[in-house]
């Protein structure tokens, strides 16, 4: 059983399709061990709350430089035993340093099929548009490992939508958080057997 610590900063729907996959048991190599939130106050923190899950908000600006971040990062990890660090719309860069302690373990979750569409700048309804706006036919998500770079680790799954004709922004981010909802946990399983 691998100890699953999430990382998000906003809504955390992908941590409760995480959640509900173990509860579900889908999962059955996967356990949650809590919540890093990268500011307090976020819907996900109070996901956490209604699933009985240790939450922390670590936030970059209280520290000193990068180091610090990632000691504070560092020591809450492994506080909570974690095996496999998933994140899940957290929207600050990791230290490398902290980075650096978990080769293999730390993986993203992106809205679009990498490497189109990935890189500073391209998160949430941001990458839906830009996917609509160079007329693309297909897109999707990706589950990928997280290096110092943004969106450019290896790609470990993809899963790829046809765009609708026709299709607003609003409604592709719908399909593609769905497919999202179905990939991550499966992808994260995978990793916990491996
Ligand atoms: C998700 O669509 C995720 O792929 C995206 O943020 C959203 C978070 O939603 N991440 C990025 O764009 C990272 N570059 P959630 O908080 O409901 O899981």
């Amino acid at each position: 059983m691998k100890r699953v610590a999430v990382f998000a900063s906003g809504s955390g729907s992908n941590f409760q399709s995480i959640a509900d996959a173990i509860s579900s048991g889908r999962t059955p190599h996967l356990s949650l061990c809590g919540l890093i939130a990268s500011k307090p106050g976020i819907q996900a923190m109070e996901r956490a709350q209604l699933l009985d899950l240790p939450a922390v908000s670590i936030v970059k600006s209280d520290f000193s430089d990068d180091v610090e971040f990632g000691k504070a990062l560092l020591e809450q990890v492994g506080d909570w035993d974690t095996d496999i660090i998933a994140l899940a719309g957290f929207l600050v860069k990791l230290p490398p340093s902290f980075i650096a302690q978990f080769p293999g373990i730390i993986v993203n979750i992106h809205p679009s099929l990498l490497p189109k569409f990935g890189g500073y700048g391209f998160y949430g309804q941001k990458v839906h548009a830009a996917v609509l706006e160079a007329g693309e036919t297909i897109t999707g998500c990706t589950v990928h490992l997280v290096d110092e770079g943004y969106d450019t680790g290896k790609i470990l799954a993809q899963k790829t939508l046809l765009i609708h004709p026709g299709e607003t922004v609003v409604e592709l981010a719908a399909r593609v958080l769905k497919a999202e909802h179905e990939l991550y946990p499966e992808v994260l399983e995978r990793l916990a057997r491996e």
